[in-house]
């Protein structure tokens, strides 16, 4: 993040001192076109700053909008606008799509949105490029270098975020699609396509070349995102997100718009870490991710072996029974917790529980559920106070002294098989130490895997229980019977 800062700062100090050197030149509009992009790039940097702390990403979101805002005006006014009516038309149906996918989705389907926002943007990028390709008369080569590269990274992104929108929403099979000789298929399309770019760089008069260039550009997206499977989508979305920015950006050279190359590179940078940082919490490379097809297979083999006549399951009054005592209780989420919406359920327990004089505490992991800060989000949602939404790393030491921890729909991220077999696909992954508190109670209605397809010798370890039930059924009975204990 603070690498994110560095790089808007320096590019906000760059557009400062054009605004100034441009002070006297080009009148009153251009005075009020940079000062309102000095401004709207502020806003994105303190968008960012905030946005990466819960407590603070409520006024991240407000500020970010506000440049957003800023940076229309700003827009609206730099160019000669021949014709605002097809501008406001485009307003009005970006609106009516946007406000209603923005009210309407659950949270649960969160990243499939976020998906179909990038492809949108990408296509919006890749458009824009393609009509100045279209309609300037002379380019230079400066400018088509920029521009074959945004149109390129437009038009994959585009076609790459539908697949992943695809995937999520199960409209395609989430299983990774694999066939042999893939990767070297898909970088033979990536390769033919950056020939056609240089082709096109070299020659732009070669219209010829133009729809061969984006065909090529749009199949590559879908190629990319085909063998990767539909869990690992979110940080495949991050990555897309980067390449938008970078696409972006790029733009801003061709139409020489400083605040499209400061937003286009933070969005850039901002995604490029974040699915770093998604790579680092699932200990998995960056190839691993692209290239890995994750998630094809399932062990279901050694889960007999694992689980085999070792599970020891509770009702709701038991569980009730294991709270009487506790002074110190931790909710572990995962996605399940986010496919049951059981967070507000969740919440009244605690109040509950805390009303009765325990501690309650949330333990987050950096990748439980399918979506960076996926658990922050529910759980603000159902108001549950930020301090007592601890990350991983802080509450890991003290989890030995925890009476009961209750894992609510989370699998991999408390998998203890992540510290003791290397040959596991989780093999090296930062866990929730869930197995290390006293007591331990797995709320989910199966012994199905989680998102890593694998078996959890938590559920029979000696100190753990299981109740059977979707995540917030379960929680409303026990919550039924803690009141009537
Ligand atoms: P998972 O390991 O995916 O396990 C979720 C569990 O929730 C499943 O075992 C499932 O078991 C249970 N479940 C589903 N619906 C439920 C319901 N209605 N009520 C109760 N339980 C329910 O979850 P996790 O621990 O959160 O781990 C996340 C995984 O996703 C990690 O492997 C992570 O690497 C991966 N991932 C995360 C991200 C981000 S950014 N968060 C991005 C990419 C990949 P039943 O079906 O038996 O109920």
């Amino acid at each position: 993040m603070s690498r994110v800062l560095f790089f808007g700062i320096a590019a906000l100090l760059a557009s400062a001192g054009t605004a100034l050197a441009s002070h006297g030149e080009g009148g009153e509009q251009q005075w009020f076109v940079n000062y309102t992009y000095i401004v709207a790039a502020i806003a994105f940097i303190l968008a960012l700053k905030w946005l990466s702390h819960p407590k603070t990403a409520r006024r991240g979101v407000m500020v970010g909008e506000l440049g957003m805002l800023l940076a229309i005006v700003g827009t609206l006014v730099s160019f000669e606008i021949v014709n605002y009516t097809w501008i406001f038309i485009a307003f009005g149906i970006g609106a009516a799509i946007g406000v209603p996918l923005a009210v309407f989705m659950p949270m649960t389907a969160v990243p499939q949105r976020t998906a179909l926002s990038h492809a949108f943007g990408a296509l919006a990028a890749a458009l824009v490029g393609t009509a100045h390709f279209l309609i300037t008369p002379e380019i230079t080569t400066f400018d088509m270098i920029a521009l074959i590269f945004e149109m390129l990274l437009g038009f994959l992104t585009f076609t790459g975020s539908l697949m992943a929108f695809g995937k999520l929403q199960e409209i395609l099979p989430s299983q990774p699609m694999v066939h042999k000789g893939q990767n070297f298929i898909n970088f033979t399309i990536l390769g033919l396509a950056v020939v056609a770019g240089i082709y096109l760089i070299i020659d732009p008069s070669a219209m010829w070349m133009f729809p061969i260039f984006i065909t090529l550009s749009l199949l590559f997206g879908v190629l990319l995102i085909l063998p990767i499977g539909g869990a690992d989508m979110p940080t495949v979305i991050a990555l897309l997100n980067s390449y938008a920015g970078l696409s972006a950006s790029l733009m801003g050279f061709v139409l020489n718009n400083k605040l499209l190359i400061v937003a286009g590179a933070l969005d850039g940078a901002s995604g490029l870490i974040l699915s770093i940082i998604m790579c680092k919490a699932m200990n998995r490379s960056f190839t691993n991710v692209l290239f890995g097809a994750f998630g094809a297979t399932t062990d279901s083999g050694k889960a007999d072996d694992i689980y085999g006549g070792k599970v020891k399951s509770v009702s709701a009054e038991d569980v009730a029974m294991m709270f009487e005592g506790a002074q110190r209780v931790v909710f572990i989420p995962g996605y399940g917790m986010a496919v049951a919406q059981a967070q507000f359920a969740v919440r009244d327990l605690a109040n509950l529980l805390q009303a009765k004089g325990t501690t309650v505490e949330y333990a987050i992991h950096p990748v439980a559920g399918r979506m960076p800060g996926h658990m922050n989000v529910l759980l603000a949602e159902a108001s549950v106070p930020y301090d007592e939404m601890v990350e991983m790393d802080d509450i890991n030491p003290t989890m030995p002294q925890v009476d009961v921890a209750v894992v609510i729909g989370a699998n991999d991220t408390v998998n203890p098989i992540a510290r003791t077999d290397p040959n596991s696909p989780i093999a090296g992954m930062p866990i929730i130490d869930a197995d290390k508190a006293r007591n331990v109670i797995v709320i989910k209605r199966s012994l199905s895997p989680g998102f890593a397809g694998i078996a959890n010798p938590l559920f029979v370890a000696p100190n753990s229980v299981l109740f059977f039930a979707d995540g917030k059924k379960a929680i409303m009975e026990i919550i039924a019977a803690v009141k009537a204990a």
